[in-house]
């Protein structure tokens, strides 16, 4: 049976807003459609615990509550105050529930998420440029990705199976240059096994959206 979930409505007050914080784009639509189509397996592992690391104006964890009836807890972090702020909006717009909290990666909820997240999901920064644009919390922070477009994805990589419930999954959006091969080879020898959900082209940029699971879990489909 094919399910059709709404798209959120944003919380942004006006277009400017968007000169601040992430417009949602194709990668985004990627990463909603990625999880619509994988909606049987996110709802067999029956998730207690969802975050999103960079959630800009809050389409992708507002739209996981919406597909999971909210029947989880949702956190997401994001280094750009003004995507907090958005988030904050955006989620309320729309009836659901979702705690966002300003820091960089997950630093202020590593320890207390530990082994307990069963679902992660990551749009990241993805844009090769200069490793001087990364690291900044303005708008920049939304695609400068330095070097392979992987210098702010490849400080997160270590953490996720640390993070990660026994049934978790991660959810990562990731353009040709990142080298989506050498990151599932990184993620195997973090014992998470990747599967490639989606890729579409998008003008210059050829995106997919990888899922990773624990190599010993045999649950979902
Ligand atoms: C490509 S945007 C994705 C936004 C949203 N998730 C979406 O799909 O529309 C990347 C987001 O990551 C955030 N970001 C970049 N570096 C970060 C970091 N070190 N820690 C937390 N968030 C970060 C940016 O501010 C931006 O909101």
């Amino acid at each position: 049976m094919t399910t059709s979930f709404k798209t959120p409505l944003l919380g942004s007050q006006d277009d400017t807003d968007f000169d601040s914080v992430y417009e949602p784009a194709e990668d985004s639509f990627l990463l909603l459609d990625m999880l619509e189509k994988d909606h049987a397996f996110l709802t067999s592992i029956d998730p207690g615990l969802c975050l999103e690391v960079g959630c800009g104006s809050g389409i992708c964890i507002t739209f996981l509550a919406q597909i999971l009836s909210n029947t989880a807890t949702f956190f997401c972090t994001d280094i750009n105050p003004k995507a907090v702020e958005m988030t904050r909006a955006t989620a309320l717009k729309n009836g659901q529930t979702v705690e966002p909290v300003l820091c960089n990666l997950t630093d202020a909820l590593e320890q207390r998420l530990k082994g307990k997240v069963d679902v992660l999901l990551f749009n990241p920064p993805y844009v090769v440029t200069p490793s001087q644009e990364v690291a900044s919390s303005g708008i920049e922070a939304s695609w400068a990705g330095g070097i392979k477009g992987r210098e702010v994805t490849d400080k997160f990589l270590p953490k996720v199976a640390s993070l990660l419930s026994p049934k978790g999954a991660f959810y990562l959006v990731v353009i040709k240059e990142n080298d989506p091969d050498d990151i599932g080879r990184l993620m195997k020898g973090y014992g998470l096994v990747m599967t490639c959900l989606g890729s579409r082209r998008a003008g210059r940029e050829f995106l997919s959206t990888l899922r990773f699971t624990r190599q010993n879990y045999s649950g979902g489909s």
